[in-house]
């Protein structure tokens, strides 16, 4: 193996917690908190202008939480003063429930300095305060109740809609009438205490066994960003380092639902939901390397952008629980001008066949909007299609990629990088487009995307093919930052993003 190649055997050794098990999961696979940093999947500026003068429909047809929701609708152009609806789906429950809550947070608490508070909160937080569960319990759960007894007669899986107006602002759910009355009991105080709720999650964030797990991560960051790194794992609460932590008393029953295990993997983090680069250049005061108090504010200026956008928008969100494969049917034959499917597309879940047949009918054809898009993520397609001898590839001992690993790890033959910073590391500086190319080629991309009535674009207007890879050659200013950045975030470099537009109806 490379990764052995280039170091001694005494190194080897000195490493204790080089063992089997790198990528074992712990914790369950649950996606409360996205693992790929959120985009804006419209950039209206540069596809169909500032000032376009027609309606736009966004689907997030697998949305996982509603970070690029908010991104997006955050970033619309001042200048926009069409409708704007946002489709919402996902299948897992759990996920729709807290979307629903905290997009209802922001559209019914009137005051911005409360909303946006309770909004992080509830997302990030294990305990919340008093006054979120309040909003809850006062301002939202009547919503949900009011319906919930409207419907009580209906059968368990009978769809049942309702819509909600707030002055331009409108929020559409559509569930099963079990699922509402599920919606309605997340609203009950978890039957444990703030004591119970933090030894929940510490068993889980802070696992005795999966301590070489976090060690190995704690490697590749700086030692002063390994205090808010280990504090966040503590205490579980979304603040800066110097908040007054007291008022958090109350367990998060967005999160405390079920029996006695945290909802989550232990490596989910919010800052694998953001950009790192645009958190790293929030201020956080004095706390110069306070990682999430930083998020903590570049939060807070972006829900209020949100707000202010939404306040002044002709709006409508519409959310539902459904399996992809059924979505459409429940969609009265509208058509997107943008579908993000975050990565369906990957062969460990829909995969891109799927995807496609399912998504491409939504989509607006270049007629209707030139640049209607619908994007795909790979997250795991090169590795699942790296070789053995692809590995081996590379990161020989006088290759470039060898050569630039040695002098971001500022290696010499008395200083030589240890093995952790290694193995991370040479994913960032390896390219992988023939990788992916056969991937592409196994898959027959082109043929599925030519019987489906889709091209990939060569040019992409809304994500980069490869957004995490580094930008910059070591040794050029911003280099070093960049490699260090990337070695702390939860991306390896090896996520590709496809865009897909849509060329004719299709065969089939
Ligand atoms: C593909 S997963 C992986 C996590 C993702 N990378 C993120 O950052 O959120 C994203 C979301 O897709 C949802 N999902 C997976 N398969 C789906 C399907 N067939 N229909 C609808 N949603 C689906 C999952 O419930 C999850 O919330």
């Amino acid at each position: 193996m490379p990764k052995v190649a280039l170091v001694s055997p005494q190194d080897r050794l000195n490493a204790d917690f080089i063992g089997p098990g790198i990528g074992t999961m712990f914790g369950a696979k649950k996606y409360l908190w996205g693992n790929i940093p959120a985009f804006d999947i419209l950039k209206l500026g540069s596809n169909e202008g500032e000032k376009y003068a027609g309606d736009l429909r966004l689907l997030f047809a697998a949305s996982g939480d509603i970070r690029h929701v908010i991104k997006t609708v955050a970033l619309v152009p001042s200048s926009y003063d069409h409708s704007l609806e946002v489709t919402i789906n996902d299948k897992d429950f759990d996920i729709v429930a807290r979307n629903i809550i905290l997009l209802l947070v922001a559209l019914v608490v009137e005051k911005p300095d409360e909303a946006v508070d309770c909004i992080i909160h509830l997302w990030y937080s294990a305990l919340v305060r008093q006054a979120d569960i309040d909003i809850l319990q006062d301002r939202i759960r009547p919503l949900i109740e009011d319906i919930c007894e409207k419907v009580k007669n209906k059968s368990p899986d009978h769809l049942l809609a309702k819509t909600w107006k707030f002055g331009r602002r409108s929020l559409r759910l559509v569930l099963e009438q079990s699922s509402w009355n599920r919606l309605l009991n997340l609203f009950k105080k978890p039957a444990i205490t703030a004591e119970q709720a933090n030894r929940i999650r510490l068993e889980n964030t802070l696992a005795p066994s999966r301590r070489d797990y976090r060690d190995r991560y704690m490697n590749c960051i700086s030692p002063i960003q390994r205090v808010s790194f280990n504090k966040f794992r503590q205490d579980g609460l979304l603040l800066p380092f110097g908040f007054s932590r007291q008022d958090f008393r109350e367990p998060n029953p967005t999160f405390f639902q079920v029996g006695d295990t945290w909802p989550m993997k232990d490596d989910a983090d919010p800052l694998h939901g953001w950009s790192l680069e645009e958190v790293s250049n929030t201020s956080s005061g004095a706390a110069t390397a306070d990682t999430y108090g930083k998020l903590f504010y570049y939060l807070r200026g972006l829900l209020y952008a949100f707000l202010d956008r939404i306040s002044g928008l002709n709006v409508s969100f519409k959310l539902f629980q459904l399996d992809v494969s059924s979505l459409p049917d429940h969609l009265d034959k509208e058509s997107f001008s943008r579908i993000d499917v975050s990565n369906i597309s990957d062969r460990a879940w829909l995969g891109i066949r799927h995807t496609l047949y399912f998504m491409l009918p939504l989509l607006q054809t270049p007629l209707q909007n030139p640049h209607a898009t619908l994007i795909t993520l790979f997250m795991n397609a090169v590795e699942e299609t790296l070789t053995d001898k692809d590995r081996m590839q590379g990161l020989t001992p006088h290759s470039r990629e060898t050569k630039d690993l040695f002098q971001y790890l500022g290696a010499s033959p008395e200083n030589k990088p240890d093995v952790i910073k290694l193995i991370v590391g040479r994913d960032l500086v390896t390219k992988y487009d023939h990788i992916f190319d056969r991937y592409v080629k196994d898959l027959q991309f082109y043929h599925v995307g030519e019987v489906l009535g889709a091209m990939m674009k060569e040019k992409h207007t809304i994500i980069e093919k490869w957004p995490y890879r580094l930008k910059l050659r070591p040794g050029q200013p911003g280099a070093q930052d960049e490699f260090d950045r990337c070695m702390m975030i939860g991306v390896s470099g090896k996520e590709r993003y496809i865009e897909w537009k849509k060329i004719h109806q299709g065969y089939l």
